[in-house]
């Protein structure tokens, strides 16, 4: 006869804690939850669509699609480049330190001003670089029913 009691009171409980949230957009402080999941997510892919594009016109050309430096400019510039499909590569390097090398640059690394990607399209950079070195991964969720995006790469 307890057990139920129990339970019950438990609910109302939660539901006063729930109900009594500080706060005017609970999801805000829980961009993860229920139903912020979606959008963040999307946002997510949107401004990782972004920094491929950016990669794909500033980078890829010294730094290679897949990130791992063998490209013709790097051979011929005498570069020694970073194998960044190897996650070990910038395994020692912390995202600030990403960001501003590639903001500011370094010897052989041109920066990448303001007026070709924004601050948090540098942040964007930085994951689009790390991902490169988990190869493929199998939670993409990009496996889900696709979304009416881009049409198919024409480039
Ligand atoms: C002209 C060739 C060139 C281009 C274009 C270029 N990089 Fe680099 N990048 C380099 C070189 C060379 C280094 C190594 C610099 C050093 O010695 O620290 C480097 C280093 C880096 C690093 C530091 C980690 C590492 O592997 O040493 C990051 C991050 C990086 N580049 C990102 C970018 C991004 C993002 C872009 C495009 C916005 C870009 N690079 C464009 C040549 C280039």
């Amino acid at each position: 006869m307890l057990k139920p009691l129990l339970f019950a009171s438990a609910v109302v409980l939660f539901g006063i804690t729930a109900s009594s949230t500080p706060g005017p957009t609970p999801q805000d402080a829980t961009p993860a939850h229920a139903s912020g999941q979606k959008n963040s997510a999307r946002a997510a892919d949107k401004a990782q669509a972004r920094a491929k594009e950016i990669y794909s016109v500033d980078c890829a050309i010294c730094h290679g699609e897949t990130g791992d430096g063998k490209t013709n400019l790097a051979t011929d510039m005498q570069l020694t480049l970073k194998d960044w499909s190897d996650p070990k590569s910038l395994a020692a390097m912390s995202d600030a330190d990403l960001f501003k090398v590639i903001r500011a640059g370094n010897d052989k690394m041109p920066p990448e001003p303001d007026g070709r990607a924004k601050d948090d399209e540098v942040k964007s950079l930085v994951i689009y670089i790390r991902n490169m070195g988990k190869q493929q991964p199998a939670a993409a969720p990009a496996a889900a029913p696709a979304e009416p995006t881009a049409p198919p790469a024409s480039n």
